[in-house]
């Protein structure tokens, strides 16, 4: 490995204000994924997840944002998945935006609920058909002999759903992360990065707006 303690740390591509932000912190989300996709950013709605096991042990892997509004964050996924387990034991997850180019990052809190079926449909329709065959032939998560096992369950799939018409599988749909927590991250030079934290005061359901040292 090449030596990263000499790589560069230094950041200076933008700026975050009290007075600029969005008074809802889905808003100012919304903004900072528009700026992602119009910089051309890789993969601007890629997140990693994070969930905690029963037995309290924490793992983190990307999926993709889907729907953002005031009720939460959408991802989909299989529910059977070691993320699903997890999700079922705890009720809660961590999200995080990192937009390199940007240099900003994005991390959001909160509990964790599946989206209503018709929701979870309607996506599942929208996506190409080899997607949703591929999404009736993987129990993701399980082991898999070989490749050839995937690819004969594929098929096997393909041949039960012949036509245009595949329905959503009872063990895939969507989960919405309904945020208590987001913290909004600039980088500035001489490590003097901006956070701005939107916490959720659960009196009233307003948010609280927080600058946090860097
Ligand atoms: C760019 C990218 C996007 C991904 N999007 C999703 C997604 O939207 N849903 C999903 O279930 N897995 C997605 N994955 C795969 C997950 O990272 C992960 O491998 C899979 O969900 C199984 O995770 P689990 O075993 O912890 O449940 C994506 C991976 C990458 C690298």
């Amino acid at each position: 490995m090449n030596d990263v303690t000499s790589l560069r740390t230094d950041y200076a591509k933008g700026a975050l204000d009290e007075a600029d932000v969005a008074a809802a912190p889905h808003e100012q989300l919304a903004r900072w994924v528009d700026e992602a996709v119009a910089a051309n950013a890789p993969e601007p709605n890629a997140m990693a997840l994070t969930t905690v096991a029963a037995d309290g042990k924490p793992s983190s892997r990307i999926v993709l944002l889907r729907g953002l509004d005031a009720e939460g964050l959408v991802f989909y996924t299989n529910y059977e998945s070691r993320k699903g387990e997890d999700l079922a034991a705890t009720g809660c997850a961590a999200l995080l935006f990192f937009w390199p180019t940007l240099e900003r990052q994005v991390r959001v809190e909160g509990a964790v609920s599946r989206v209503p079926t018709a929701v979870s449909e309607a996506y599942f329709r929208s996506r190409p058909r080899e997607s949703r065959i591929g999404a009736w032939a993987s129990a993701q998560s399980q082991p898999l002999a070989t490749r050839e096992e995937l690819a004969r369950r594929f098929d096997e799939a393909d041949a039960r759903y012949p036509g245009e018409d595949v329905p959503l599988p009872p063990f895939w749909g969507g989960y919405r992360v309904v945020p208590e927590r987001f913290e909004f991250w600039q980088g500035r030079p001489s490590r003097l990065h901006d956070r701005l934290v939107y916490q959720l005061k659960t009196a009233d359901g307003a948010w609280a707006l927080q600058r946090l040292m860097p």
